[in-house]
């Protein structure tokens, strides 16, 4: 059972969510203004959620949420917008702010019920995990994701896992693709057997044949002993393709071979082993314009390809990045047997506006470096200044210089400002920064070129 707090001005629609989510078991308490419910929370306990209207007398929807947010009581409250013209503004806003979820009324007695469901839930394991923050930190992958995209790709995933299917996984870097696969072989009949990772883009072409199939004692210079391909090592389990994109054409051919076939002989014997693994692949790569040029076999991407899970970027899934900030302060915290931090809401309000090039990995990255280096338990936004220098500032802020020059000059600088920073975030790759830059690669040589900006070498 839990105590609801719902905000509405329009005492019909109050009347009705108060009815159905007492009828569901759970106790609520009312407000008809921000103002007014902003009282009423000056009384502990905080509630175990609110549902807020949009349009409200006095302060909006939006403000009222911010002001929650600022209370320290009341920030990780999960807080569910009602509004009667969803906009992607609005939405966008309060998602920004961290609503756990924004729904257009009328909403009926299913979805609240399902909604509470999920709250409650999600809400349960924070007791737990906080539980067992002094054990070592458990090794169990997570899939963590609030927002409408993550809550898609976990009911694919959940589905994929019900079945033996080959399920490919792309995304951007540091999008959750290896865990996602970890998570999947866990949620499968399969997971009691091994789960065997290959990583085809670290491994040189000429070893990725034996590393996959094996091979026999003799095989090639320098194999004394026979050894195990991973296929075989993967039977019972599941097998991780990463970087599948990466791989040689002609490995690729060997590839789709034994998934039709479903056995592998290993290099230099006679021997053909039967092997039951379910495939998991995963690339950052597009690879359906690698098919177009001629550098990925499409036989192989259909076959791959059965289920396809795609991992959005972080900057599409604003709701995330809070719960996944503070999901990493708090294991960073047990894992290092440190004092917990937390994020001002200054510091909030800066993570959901930056665009995350590095995605989860990289703000993993930034809650480990400002828990080790900011002095108290709070952490302001100064201490996410190393983020803002790199990711922000460049676009952000227009040097007041350019405003004196003529408009040609001001326009090159600018732009060869943007170019050079996709270019830094993309580690110098072209045809990623392009895609940043939403232009064609070719259109990005031609700028690159005219603004003198090609190769060093
Ligand atoms: N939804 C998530 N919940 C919790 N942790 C996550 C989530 N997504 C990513 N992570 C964490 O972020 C880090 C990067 O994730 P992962 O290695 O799975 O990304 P990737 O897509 O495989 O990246 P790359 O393309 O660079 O290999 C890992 O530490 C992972 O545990
Ligand atoms: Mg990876």
């Amino acid at each position: 059972m839990a105590n609801i707090l719902i905000i509405d001005d329009d005492d019909a629609f109050r009347d009705v969510l108060v009815e159905t989510v007492q009828d569901l078991g759970h106790t609520t308490l009312a407000a008809r203004s921000g103002e007014d419910a902003l009282e009423r929370l000056r009384e502990p306990p905080p509630p175990d959620c609110i549902f807020l209207d949009f349009r409200l007398p006095g302060a909006d929807g939006l403000a009222v949420l911010e002001s929650l947010r600022g209370l320290t009581s009341l920030q990780s409250v999960p807080v569910v917008m009602l509004t009667a013209h969803a906009t992607s503004e609005n939405t966008i806003g309060a998602m920004r702010l961290g609503a756990f979820e924004h729904l257009t009324k009328p909403v009926g007695r299913e979805d609240i019920a399902a909604l509470l469901e999920r709250i409650l839930v999600t809400q349960a394991d924070a007791p737990v995990a906080h539980a067992f923050a002094d054990e070592a930190p458990s090794r169990e992958p997570h899939l963590l994701g609030v927002s409408e995209a993550m809550r898609d790709v976990q009911k694919r995933l959940g589905r994929a896992a019900g079945t033996n299917s080959t399920v490919l996984i792309t995304g951007e870097t540091g999008t959750g693709k290896e865990v996602t696969a970890r998570v999947l072989h866990r949620a499968s009949a399969r997971a009691a057997g091994p789960f065997v990772a290959v990583n085809c883009a670290a491994i040189p072409d000429e070893l990725l044949e034996s590393e996959l199939f094996g091979h026999g004692k003799g095989a090639f210079t320098g194999a004394h002993t026979g050894r195990r391909g991973r296929f075989e090592e993967a039977h019972g389990g599941t097998l991780f393709l990463d970087e599948v994109g990466d791989m040689p054409l002609a490995m690729q051919a060997k590839l789709l071979r034994v998934l039709q076939e479903r056995q592998v002989a290993p290099l230099g014997t006679n021997r053909v082993v039967k092997v039951d693994v379910r495939i998991v692949a995963a690339t950052h790569r597009d690879l359906r314009q690698m098919v177009s040029a001629g550098t990925f076999r499409q036989d192989l991407l259909y076959r791959l390809n059965v289920i396809p899970l795609h991992m959005p970027p972080l900057r599409e899934r604003v709701a995330d990045i809070l719960p996944l900030a503070e999901h990493f302060l708090s294991t960073i915290a047990s894992s290092r047997d440190a004092v917990r931090k937390h994020l001002s809401t200054d510091a909030q309000r800066l993570l959901v506006t930056l665009a995350w090039p590095g995605n989860v990995r990289e703000l993993a990255n930034a809650m480990e470096r400002a828990s080790a280096l900011a002095p108290g338990p709070l952490l302001s936004r100064d201490d996410f200044a190393f983020l803002f220098d790199t990711t922000v500032a460049a676009a952000d802020a227009i040097p007041p210089s350019l405003a004196e020059l003529p408009l040609n000059e001001a326009v090159a600088r600018l732009e060869r400002a943007l170019i050079a920073r996709a270019l830094a975030l993309t580690d110098g790759n072209r045809a990623e920064a392009a895609r940043r830059l939403g232009i064609s690669r070719q259109s990005l040589y031609t700028r690159m070129a005219n603004l003198g900006l090609s190769d060093p070498a």
